[in-house]
């Protein structure tokens, strides 16, 4: 083998060792990112999921509190035309995601977008370099415009959504709600 030859196979496995290295350093699997859950949950069903998740998954999880929990009638009322508005309502403090890869962001729908309250922990939030994962728990239907809507305002705080997710939580016990997001945390392992 001549010189030059030997020189191009050393520049060349150089460079893919180099690639694989660099890959390696900017690309985390799944189960090495440090994750967090935020959610806000307003009956307890997307809590359940927020919980369940936490633990199968092995996550820090955080609760976005009302300042002032409304009344049923003010939820179903302001609370949905907010929530469709995309407004923000106030909440106690927003939990910081700095020192986490992965931030799951979670809210019940309240007419087919997400509860107000989460809103303002995404506006709040600067998302860059993190990958995020929105997901919502609804009656029956409206989570697709949700998780559109979470997503854009993820994305213009610099939020990189890996992925969605929902669990309709009509009809089920909270058991059920337990064994459906059990299924869906496989893939976030
Ligand atoms: C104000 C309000 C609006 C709602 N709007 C919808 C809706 O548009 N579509 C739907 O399927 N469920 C809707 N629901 C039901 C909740 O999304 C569902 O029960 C959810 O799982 C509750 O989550 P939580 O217990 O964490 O608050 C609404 C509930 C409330 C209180």
């Amino acid at each position: 083998m001549t010189m030059s030859n030997r020189l191009s196979i050393a520049l060349m496995l150089s460079f893919s060792l180099a690639s694989t290295l660099s890959y390696a350093e900017t690309k985390k699997p799944e189960a090495a990112m440090k994750s967090v859950i935020v959610y806000y949950s307003y009956t307890g069903r997307t809590e359940t999921v927020a919980k369940t998740l936490a633990s199968e998954i092995g996550a820090d999880v955080v609760k976005i509190e009302d300042v002032e929990k409304p009344s049923k009638l003010k939820a179903y009322f302001l609370g949905a035309f907010a929530a469709h508005k995309g407004k923000a309502w106030p909440v106690k403090s927003l939990p910081s995601v700095s020192g986490y890869d992965r931030v799951f962001v979670g809210a019940p729908v309240w007419w087919m977008r997400p509860a107000p309250e989460i809103n303002g922990f995404i506006q709040g939030t600067d998302f860059t370099g993190k990958t995020v994962v929105p997901f919502v728990t609804m009656g029956g239907s409206g989570q697709d415009a949700a998780l559109k809507a979470m997503s854009a305002a993820v994305e213009a705080k610099g939020g990189k959504v890996s992925s969605t997710f929902s669990v309709k939580t009509g009809g089920l016990t909270q058991t059920g709600i337990v064994a459906k997001t059990k299924e869906t945390a496989k893939q976030y392992r």
